[in-house]
């Protein structure tokens, strides 16, 4: 099968390759863009056992070597003891500035593990293995780094690019239906945000048949608004929709929802209140809440709209008295509305029902 390949053209420049078998390759891969040099793996206790392997045998025949640091598994290590813990081993390991740090696993292992190559020696080169369908379409992508503070997600941060990516779509394979689910809902999104091909194409059940071409659009796309927008001054924040109420479900939970569930959520509420408030110029609501429910995403809500405020009113994306929120218009059209923090309850409140 045809391995597809998107140049994604930030400063500096990488690619990212979609397709089966390239864990198996990724030393022999490497080699073009990574001069010989140390390379220390981070992957979680459920991701190592499957694919460390893999990846060290592949990485130690091209001339690599090789150490490598898990983590437990899990959202609720996506925090500092863990980065304290990485960074740590890099020290012990004594990496230095010309060495690499590759992230395998999901968007845990790639937030946290970018923040770690962001930071330790003031940043060495990255690469992201994803192994989540998330991870391939949205996180792995685009140079956003970051752990959770107890104050709520993501919350301490950097941009590191990586120097490259390679999503082995192989790994699809070994994940559970709801961690698949949580890519189909950033899938959805970026259909949302690109239009209707996409969106048709997730609606006709292409995810399922060949998740290489949805991942390779969605790639593409978000290369497209990151080329633009590389440190979200503006168009990037269009890639937060559904995550302002998001993040509230997953930090409401204690992160008991997962991200791309809590989205899915965010994403219907929010398509609610546009259509229900007048904001729309083109009624979403039901194709999108149909199209999540066919991806076995139920964006049932258990929070009441107050604490949904409440909780995201602490998010990063306030800014003083205002907040920005990602407004779909129409297939293909989202808007970011800046609104009075006192005006958010009533806009959540109008989502709300189904
Ligand atoms: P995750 O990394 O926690 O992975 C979900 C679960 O699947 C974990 O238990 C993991 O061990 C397991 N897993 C991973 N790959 C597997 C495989 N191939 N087979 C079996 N099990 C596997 O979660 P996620 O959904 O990949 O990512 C969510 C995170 O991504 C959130 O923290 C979110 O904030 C972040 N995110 C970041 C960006 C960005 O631009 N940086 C974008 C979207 C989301
Ligand atoms: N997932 C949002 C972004 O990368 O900007």
């Amino acid at each position: 099968m045809q391995i597809e390949t998107i140049p994604i053209r930030t400063e500096p420049a990488y690619e990212a390759a979609i397709g089966p078998g390239l864990l198996r390759e990724c030393g022999a891969r490497l080699t073009a863009v990574i001069p010989r040099c140390r390379i220390a793996v981070v992957t979680d206790s459920t991701v190592g056992p499957l694919y460390l392997e893999t990846v060290t045998v592949s990485l130690r025949k091209a001339g690599y070597p090789v150490c490598a640091y898990t983590f437990p598994a899990g959202e609720e290590h996506k925090n500092l003891t863990t980065l304290s813990a990485i960074l740590e081993f890099l020290a012990a390991e004594r990496l230095t500035r010309t060495d690499c740090l590759i992230a395998l696993g999901g968007g845990v292992a790639g937030d946290m593990a970018g923040f770690a190559a962001a930071v330790y020696l003031r940043g060495i080169r990255f690469v992201q293995l994803p192994t989540t369908l998330l991870a391939m379409v949205d996180s792995s992508v685009g140079g956003k780094t970051a752990v959770d503070l107890e104050a709520g997600k993501n919350l301490a941060g950097a941009f590191l690019q990586p120097a490259a990516v390679l999503c082995d779509t192989d790994c699809l394979g070994t994940l559970p239906p709801n961690v698949f689910a949580d890519g189909a809902a950033e899938a959805v999104k970026t259909g949302v945000l690109c239009g209707e091909e996409l969106f048709a194409a997730l609606e006709r059940g292409m995810l399922r048949e060949n998740p290489a071409k949805i991942i390779s659009r969605c790639i593409a796309y978000k290369a497209g608004v990151v080329e633009r927008d590389e440190r979200e001054q503006g168009e990037r924040k269009l890639l937060n929709l559904g995550h302002t109420v998001g993040h509230a479900i997953e930090k409401c939970s204690g992160y008991a929802v997962s991200h791309g569930h809590a989205v899915a959520a965010g994403m219907a509420i929010m398509a609610r209140s546009a259509q229900r408030l007048g904001w729309m110029e083109e009624p979403l609501a039901d194709r999108l809440g149909a199209v999540l429910r066919s991806l076995t995403l139920h964006p049932g809500i258990s929070y009441s709209a107050e604490r949904l405020a409440e909780a995201a009113l602490a998010d990063k994306k306030r800014a003083g008295d205002h907040i920005t929120l990602v407004v779909p218009k129409r297939m293909g059209e989202c808007e970011l509305k800046t609104v009075p923090v006192k005006d958010l309850l009533s806009i959540i409140r109008a989502g709300w029902e189904e």
